[in-house]
């Protein structure tokens, strides 16, 4: 379990699976997160083998989830950044706690040197946020991802070294 300075994350359990739905079917979230896994693919989105989530707990009740995985190749170890926020706790400040709190977590306790979050460029809420966190922008990677509209968006590449961070 991670304390943050409001955020509480602690590992995803089954139970919290349908509440993860229920934040992704938001309109607020489902426009930055595409369509929502179905519900048979929730398992393996959340708690299976590629990836490691978290629940982001606020005030004792789940408002959210944050993710990583992690690039194992020695060469290239890294980790990159996944997170969701239900839309009443948007832009108070607990994206920025919990993004901070997964990183200081990423450095000390998992060894990464390098973290990694890709919002899309038109996700200025999401950019500010990282920001604050203390990731850089590094460059637009051309229609890189299928938005909710069928089309291919623009995404912005964002990082954090463990030099940096404090
Ligand atoms: C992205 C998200 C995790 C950020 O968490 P948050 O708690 O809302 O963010 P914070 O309050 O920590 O920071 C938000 C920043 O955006 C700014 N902001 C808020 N609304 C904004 C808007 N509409 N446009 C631009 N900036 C905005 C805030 O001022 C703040 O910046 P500041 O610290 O420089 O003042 C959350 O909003 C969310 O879950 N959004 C929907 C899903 C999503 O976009 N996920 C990310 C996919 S990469």
């Amino acid at each position: 379990v991670l304390q943050g300075r409001s955020v509480v994350l602690r590992p995803a359990l089954s139970e919290d699976l349908p509440r993860f739905l229920d934040i992704l079917r938001s309109p607020e979230v489902a426009l930055w997160w595409g369509n929502p896994p179905a519900a048979d693919e929730l398992d393996d989105e959340f708690l299976g083998p590629e990836v490691t989530t978290f629940a982001v707990v606020i005030d004792g009740a789940v408002a959210g989830l944050i993710q990583y995985h992690e690039e194992n190749e020695p060469d290239y170890r890294s980790a990159g950044v996944d997170i969701a926020l239900a839309p009443e706790c948007h832009g108070r400040g607990f994206g920025a706690d919990a993004v901070e709190t997964l990183a200081r977590h990423l450095f000390e306790s998992r060894g990464h040197h390098r973290l990694t979050m890709d919002p899309a460029a038109a996700n200025q809420r999401a950019i500010a946020c990282y920001l604050r966190a203390g990731f850089k922008p590094v460059g637009v990677m051309r229609q890189y991802e299928r938005g909710a509209d069928g089309t291919w968006h623009d995404g912005l590449l964002m990082e954090l070294l463990r030099d940096e961070f404090s």
